[in-house]
């Protein structure tokens, strides 16, 4: 399968600086992907960095975790951004542009912009990582999965793959997919590649997963799109070497 392994997990015990561990992938024609990696537990001062409506949605949540992992993606976003302008993080607006389809809704949740800053922002966050990628030139999408047990993977499965991929995936005889493991391993990538394309258009789920048709063969590549995303070309894609227990990719959007 075509992997391009390009991201490590940031090693445990060491803090990370507050932009996190940065990893610039090459996607082509000379444009650059700067991929950052923290950890949920990299706090810093990401709670002094948030603006008032980040801190109500921060407050909101419930789950510690999830508070952790929403104030380190803006702890990371506000540095990555600062570094480059060579300003103080804390100066770096933040704004939320929801999917099309919630405009107007109040729901609160939507692709982060910078005003003046990279035209591609993108942040995930799951398990014990937390990524944020940036790009002047394209619209990106970035998102990380942890491994998890094969039962809610399997519960995925159905609401992500469109029923001739999911047929196709059943019936592939490749022995590296013969165990439960390298199914679920297959089922993640799959997820976080049509999440990460979701994220770069802008539209989250509120497109079902089944307008994305992967490449039947295995290799990072969008064969077909509908429910009005952009045309399958326009798409790259690329599994990420998050380290041992997540999954992710990145999904970059060319100009039409
Ligand atoms: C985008 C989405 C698929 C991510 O879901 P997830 O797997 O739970 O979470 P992830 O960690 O992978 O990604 C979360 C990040 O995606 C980004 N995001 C949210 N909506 C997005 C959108 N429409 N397009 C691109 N990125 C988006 C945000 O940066 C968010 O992190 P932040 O809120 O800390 O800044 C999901 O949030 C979604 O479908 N949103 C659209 C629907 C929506 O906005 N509902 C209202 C929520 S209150």
């Amino acid at each position: 399968m075509d992997t391009r392994p390009v991201l490590r997990l940031p090693r445990a015990g060491r803090p990370d600086p507050p932009a996190g561990r940065a990893t610039a992938v090459s996607v082509g024609d000379d444009v650059v992907v700067e991929i950052h990696a923290a950890r949920p537990a990299d706090g810093g001062d990401a709670l002094m960095l948030l603006d008032d409506a980040e801190r109500r949605r921060h407050d909101r949540l419930r789950r510690e975790v999830d508070r952790a992992r929403f104030a380190v993606g803006r702890r990371v976003l506000r540095h990555a951004v600062a570094e480059r302008h060579g300003v103080a993080a804390r100066t770096i607006e933040v704004r939320t542009a929801p999917a099309p389809a919630l405009a107007g809704a109040g729901a609160g949740g939507g692709r982060p912009v910078v005003p003046g800053g990279p035209r591609g922002i993108s942040i995930a966050h799951g398990g014990q990582l937390v990524l944020v990628a940036l790009c002047d030139v394209h619209a990106v999408g970035v998102d990380v999965e942890p491994l998890a047990s094969s039962a809610s993977i399997e519960a995925v499965a159905t609401t992500l793959l469109g029923p001739a991929e999911h047929a196709a995936l059943r019936a592939r005889t490749d022995p590296e997919l013969g165990t439960g493991c390298s199914r679920q391993l297959e089922l993640l990538r799959a997820w976080t590649r049509k999440e990460a394309i979701l994220k770069a258009v802008g539209v989250g789920l509120t497109v079902p997963p089944e307008a994305i048709v992967l490449a039947r063969d295995g290799a990072p590549r969008v064969a077909a799109t509908s429910g009005g995303l952009p045309e399958a070309r326009r798409f790259a894609l690329w599994d990420l070497d998050a380290g041992p227990g997540h999954v992710a990719a990145l999904a970059v959007l060319r100009d039409g």
